[in-house]
């Protein structure tokens, strides 16, 4: 049985002033699961991905057309902008600690929206870090830099700190492009235990990856979706010809 519709765009156009980068996008992203994102550089992923927490306000001359139906509600009218970012956080594709301690890095975030109480902080850090499956190797360390830590674990950091925010959906843009295979291992499996939480959307270019971690996988091809569909059923038999000749390597 099909989780719980989280996402779901209903033709969705994104124009960068004359240039079309997405078209009618139509696509439900369930609660739950791991969504991929997969296609050749320039097909318009980032671009999706950045419509899911409205990302592309930051940039200029964008127009957006179609609906973003984000539980229930178009996130594309009149809706609190900082408030969707902290229910859909976001993890991007090279790690970026703050240059503050490990501690701060993910008490930030709470601290801003208010909160004082050191117990409740704590409670926060370690929960958070637990759950990004960084505790143990940092907890002796919590007040040293974040930019001490290696580049697999300041991913984590990074998720750890998306994660105390409290949120929803987790977007990753190529989460581990800039890791090595064992850092990658460790946040395929974060992946793995974090969606009991959360939705996650991830996008890569990495087949294996995607097959790896993915529930579903959305195929893109120059602003359009090819096919969307379970990811097993992608990469065994997928319907479509162009589907079938980027995951085999034929382009792209
Ligand atoms: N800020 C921008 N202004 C104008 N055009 C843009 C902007 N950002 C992206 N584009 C264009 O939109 C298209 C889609 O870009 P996008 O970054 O979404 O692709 P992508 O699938 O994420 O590619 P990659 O795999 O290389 O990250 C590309 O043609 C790109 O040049
Ligand atoms: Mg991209």
């Amino acid at each position: 049985m099909d989780n719980k519709v989280k996402f779901n765009t209903k033709n969705l156009d994104l124009f960068y002033g004359d240039f079309q980068a997405l078209k009618s996008i139509n696509m439900e992203i369930c609660e739950n699961e791991v969504t991929a994102f997969i296609g050749p550089s320039g097909c318009g992923k980032s671009t999706f991905l950045r419509c899911l927490n409205r990302m592309n306000d930051l940039i200029d001359c964008v127009d957006i057309k179609g609906e973003i139906i984000f539980d229930g509600k178009d996130i594309n009218g009149d809706i609190d902008v900082i408030n969707l970012r902290t229910r859909v956080g976001m993890v991007f594709q090279k790690p970026n600690p703050f240059p503050m301690s490990i501690y701060d890095n993910i008490a930030y975030g709470p601290k801003c929206q208010g909160l004082k109480d050191k117990a409740k902080l704590d409670t926060i850090v370690k929960d958070s870090l637990e759950r990004a499956a960084l505790w143990d190797e940092v907890k002796d360390r919590l007040n040293k830099s974040a930019l001490g830590l290696s580049g697999g674990q300041q991913q984590r950091l990074c998720i750890a700190r998306t994660i105390a925010m409290n949120p929803e959906v987790i977007l990753m843009d190529e989460p581990t492009s800039a890791l090595d295979p064992i850092a990658t291992l460790k946040i395929e499996d974060l992946m793995q235990s974090l969606k009991k939480l959360y939705t996650i959307i991830i996008v890569t270019h990495s087949m294996q990856q995607a097959g790896r971690i993915s529930d579903k996988t959305a195929f893109f091809l120059m602003g359009e979706v090819i096919e969307f569909n379970e990811t097993p059923k992608i990469f065994t038999n997928p319907d479509d010809k162009r589907t079938e000749d980027y995951i085999t390597g034929r382009f792209g």
